[in-house]
């Protein structure tokens, strides 16, 4: 026998080795694909192919439409534009302050909330805009607000916003380092992948879009919070707001609420 002969079929160890190796492969093809794939939680027996894909880690459409019908419309559908940040014309806000009228009940008559509602004098036209057509498409939940803002107009959003921009900011003063600060408006926490407030609302910058909170309700900040906590409120884009408060705890959501409510008072004196 010449040392060829060796790697036949004939060589009975060569046959088992082969014969061993395809029984290997097979096992943990099994193992892999098909069995840890379907005692896995989310598991959708939609068959050996999908176990397949979804084992390799390719993203399946299914599952996402699946989160689209469990949750309702995601996010929202307004595409901010620097142009919505514009002081509106002058007879945009002369239009505004009519159409106003029916909203002074809840926001007060110069835009400062007495009740729970938010404040509006002052507030960033592109909010007011934004914060309007997502109650509208239903992509905010509030039964009151919902019903106002179906029948409101592109113009008549508008030039509500432009209004209330106009309204003198009888609020207080944006926050600044110059004071003192929960840490989580000045640093937020990184390890917990929290943003600092100051950075998107206003004090540091103001990110196209986001909110003054200085001076609102704190029931109606706490509310909010939690509200994105809980994702019952979900129209921030890219869940700008939903990523900053999942980490955050209770005592927390009162502690910042607190912090930008209590400018309100001090403003007022
Ligand atoms: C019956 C009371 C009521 C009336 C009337 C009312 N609102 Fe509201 N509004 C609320 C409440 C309460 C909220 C907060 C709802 C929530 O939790 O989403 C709100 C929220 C808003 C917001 C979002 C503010 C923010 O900071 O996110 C805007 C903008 C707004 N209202 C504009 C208007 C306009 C414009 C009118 C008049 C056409 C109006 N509202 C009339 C009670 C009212
Ligand atoms: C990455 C930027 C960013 C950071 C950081 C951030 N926010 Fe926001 N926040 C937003 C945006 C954008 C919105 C508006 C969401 C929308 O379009 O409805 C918002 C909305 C809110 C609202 C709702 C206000 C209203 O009137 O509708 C509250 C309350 C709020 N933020 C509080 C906070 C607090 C407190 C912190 C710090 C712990 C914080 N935010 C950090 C971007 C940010």
């Amino acid at each position: 026998m010449t040392e060829h002969e060796g790697l036949t079929w004939r060589n009975p160890w060569f046959r088992r080795s082969v014969v061993s190796l395809v029984l290997l492969t097979l096992g943990a093809f099994l193992v892999g694909f098909v069995w840890l794939p379907s005692v896995h939680g989310d598991f959708t027996a939609e068959g050996l192919w999908a176990s397949i894909c979804q084992a390799a880690g390719v993203p399946s459409k299914s599952s996402a439409s699946a989160l689209d019908s469990k949750h309702g419309p995601l996010s929202t559908e307004v595409v901010l534009e620097r142009s919505m940040a514009r002081a509106g014309a002058s007879d945009a806000v002369g239009r505004g302050a009519t159409l106003a009228l029916n909203c002074t009940m809840c926001h007060g008559a110069q835009g400062m909330s007495v009740s729970n509602a938010p404040n509006l004098a002052g507030q960033y036209p592109e909010v007011v805009m934004k914060q309007l057509e997502d109650y509208k498409g239903g992509q905010r939940r509030n039964s009151v607000m919902q019903a106002l803002a179906r029948s409101l107009s592109q113009r008549d959003i508008e030039d509500l916003a432009a209004y209330y921009a106009y309204l003198p900011k009888a609020r207080t003063a944006p926050t600044t380092y110059d004071e003192q600060l929960p840490a989580l408006v000045r640093v937020g926490d990184p390890m917990r992948n929290i943003a600092p407030c100051i950075s998107c609302h206003g004090g540091v910058d103001q990110k196209l879009g986001t909110p003054w909170l200085e001076g609102m309700p704190k029931d109606y900040l706490v509310g909010q919070l939690s509200a994105f906590k809980d994702a019952t409120r979900r129209n921030d884009s890219q869940a700008q707001m939903r990523n900053m408060v999942r980490a955050m705890t209770e005592a927390e959501i009162q502690d910042v609420a607190a912090f930008y409510a209590r400018k309100a008072s001090a403003g007022e004196k």
